[in-house]
């Protein structure tokens, strides 16, 4: 065996040794602070030279004096490697306190910003907590809101129910009375309230299956241009009553796989609310077309455009606008209004795949629905 070879398995058993009982005190240490991690490090580093040079120092053929010597150059190496492991040590776990700070803050108020220091990982980590925060901020403002709508929704649906009920009340009282002049007017009207009151039961109904992910879809083959020709024929006597024109076109052979009930309540919603909104002489238009990967139905009016919070809400549950909740018993526009149908449409547009918007446009608004012409349930 050369001399280098023995020198070489010499030096690899004594570091060896050392390094064996560095990880024994890594292990041990494996659960201190990241500080003494790295000083355990450093020590076994320096130390493993120790022993080694140690270990052949025969074969170096050193004297005492230059034995000594290296020996106390490992020696304030060993210090100085140790006492830079120390600091680095120090400012890791200082890094990752501040990470910890971090996810407590997170729990707490949920705002965490990066502090983009310290090493890649940990910069990373705070990255991270940060885009959680973020998202978990998001969600906390998207529960608010609706725990607000939901608030909103239980104060409007009692009051529109107390309104025809406190109605029906007071002219129950009169015909019981006998102080009625004309009780058939009154039979009439309570009829009337009763309807408004069943239509607003059934909206909640559809509305509560649409949000529970329950409702039916009985998915066939729609023509749409049937579904619109429904539509305008239904609202058509309101449209002559209000002076306003009422026309629509589709382009030929369109169909699309729908419900034909829920497509049907979509067109009939938007074309109701179009022509309820739009003052005499005004006009309301439909169109169908054809339209990338889908069909595309847009409902123009003359309503004269909706403020900037009236389009951001329209689709709400309950939300009407700025217009009173209290409807005038004579005006046969306000009555049954509960501001359901426009949640409702969205609900059976989005149940089959598709979306819809609206945005102003000269001199009304404009509904768009966007539908896949599978009916997005292949
Ligand atoms: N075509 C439209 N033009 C102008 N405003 C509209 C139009 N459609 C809806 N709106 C506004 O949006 C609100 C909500 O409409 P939505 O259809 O949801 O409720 P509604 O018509 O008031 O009551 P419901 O449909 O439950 O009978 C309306 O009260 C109205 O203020
Ligand atoms: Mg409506």
């Amino acid at each position: 065996m050369s001399d280098d070879v023995a020198v070489v398995m010499i030096a690899l058993a004594w570091s060896g040794g050392v390094a064996l009982v560095g990880l024994v005190a890594a292990w041990l240490v494996r659960s201190a602070s990241l500080r003494w991690q790295s000083v355990t490090i450093a020590l076994t580093a320096v130390l493993a030279v120790v022993a080694g040079v140690i270990g052949t120092a025969r074969a170096m053929f050193l004297s005492a004096h230059d034995f000594a010597v290296v020996l106390w150059v490992c020696l304030v190496a060993g210090l100085v490697a140790a006492t830079v492991a120390l600091v680095l040590g120090s400012a890791t776990a200082r890094w990752s306190r501040s990470l910890a700070h971090d996810a407590r803050r997170l729990g707490d108020d949920g705002h965490v910003e990066s502090r983009g220091a310290g090493p890649a990982e940990f910069r990373d980590v705070s990255t991270e907590l940060t885009l959680t925060s973020r998202k978990l901020a998001e969600s906390r403002e998207r529960e608010r809101r609706l725990e607000e709508s939901r608030r909103e929704l239980v104060s409007w649906v009692s009051h529109d129910l107390r309104t025809p009920l406190a109605g029906m009340r007071a002219m129950t009282e009169a015909l019981e009375d006998g102080l009625v002049d004309d009780p058939a007017r009154y039979l009439s009207l309570i009829r009337r309230d009763v309807e408004r009151m069943v239509r607003l039961v059934d909206d909640l109904f559809e509305l509560s299956r649409i949000h529970a992910g329950v409702l039916p879809l009985n998915v066939e083959a729609v023509a749409l241009a049937d579904v619109v020709s429904e539509a305008i024929a239904g609202a058509d006597r309101e449209a002559r009553a209000g002076r306003v024109r009422l026309g629509g076109q589709v382009d030929p052979g369109l169909v699309l796989q729908a419900d034909p009930g829920g497509l049907s309540r979509v067109v009939t919603n938007l074309v109701d609310n179009a022509v309820r909104h739009t003052p005499a002489d005004g006009a309301v238009e439909i169109l169908g077309r054809a339209n990338s990967g889908g069909i595309e139905l847009i409902v123009s009016d003359g309503c004269g455009g909706l403020s900037g919070e009236d389009l951001r809400r329209v689709f709400d549950v309950g939300w009407q606008g700025s217009s009173a909740r209290t409807p005038d018993r004579d005006d046969p526009h306000q009555l049954g209004q509960a501001g359901l149908g426009l949640a409702i449409v969205k609900g059976i547009v989005e149940a089959h795949g598709g979306q819809v918007t609206v945005a102003n446009h000269d001199p009304g608004c404009r509904f768009v629905v966007l539908l896949p012409d599978d009916g997005g349930v292949a």
